[in-house]
């Protein structure tokens, strides 16, 4: 089947060119039974999205092991004091993310006992997680078939599927519950974010590095009217 091709093309771009990163965990993610705060953990996905909401991952690394080094635990998290999450974010911008953060995990030591919800509907009833961060805790830290779109992804499958829409429009959330891996989602869903914002990147795509060039129906489209596919994004 068409997608099957798609995931198995993607999946080993992915493991081969992907970022080490603080939060992810290697050799590669959806290990299961981490320890707390380790990559790949429930609570280390959760502050490491919410840092990347508007910030790039370049400049998010050294904050964030900043952060996991003073709270490494959501307990600890829970009981800092307002001022010194107000230092360590210092930088960052947009603090109401912080102060979600922070009350978020309140919320899960009162009413989850300190243990990260891994439904998406019990996820989305926390402060600071909305649709996105809710798919991505669920797929990245709990392997659950659950998808996530952001600016990135939706550009990939605007592209690809040649959508016109804007990257809000819920038809995005289609496509990739579509294309999902339901063998290891949280990957699938990494490589899509890593292609979005190294490859398949909103000027000029480096589509000749694509692993989903031949099936990219903007990129064939570009090339049967003769047209690079710069001209045509
Ligand atoms: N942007 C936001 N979250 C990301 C992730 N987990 N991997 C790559 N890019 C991202």
């Amino acid at each position: 089947e068409a997608n099957e091709a798609l995931r198995k093309k993607l999946l080993s771009w992915y493991e081969r060119e992907h970022r080490d990163l603080p939060w992810r965990a290697t050799p590669f993610s959806g290990k299961v039974d981490v320890d707390e705060g380790a990559a790949g953990s429930p609570y280390a996905v959760w502050v490491s999205e919410i840092m990347l909401q508007q910030t790039q991952v370049a400049t998010v690394v050294p904050y964030f092991e900043r952060w996991m080094k003073e709270f490494p635990t959501l307990v600890s998290l829970s009981r800092a004091e307002e001022d010194r999450i107000n230092e360590l974010w210092a930088g960052l911008g947009y603090y109401r993310r912080a102060r979600m953060l922070h009350q978020g995990a309140k919320l899960v030591v009162e009413k989850h006992g300190g243990t990260i919800p891994q439904d998406t509907v019990d996820l989305l009833k926390i402060p600071g997680i909305g649709p996105y961060t809710a798919g991505a805790i669920a797929s990245i830290a709990f392997r659950k078939a659950e998808p996530l779109v952001d600016g990135n992804v939706a550009r990939v499958f605007s592209r690809l599927l040649s959508i016109d829409e804007e990257p809000s429009n819920k038809v995005f959330w289609v496509a990739a519950r579509r294309a999902l891996d339901g063998n290891n989602p949280g990957d699938f869903n990494q490589a899509l974010m890593e292609l979005g914002s190294t490859v398949c990147t909103p000027k000029v795509p480096s589509c000749a590095q694509c692993p989903l060039r031949l099936e990219c129906k903007s990129r064939n489209a570009a090339l049967e009217r003769g047209l690079d596919i710069e001209d045509y994004v």
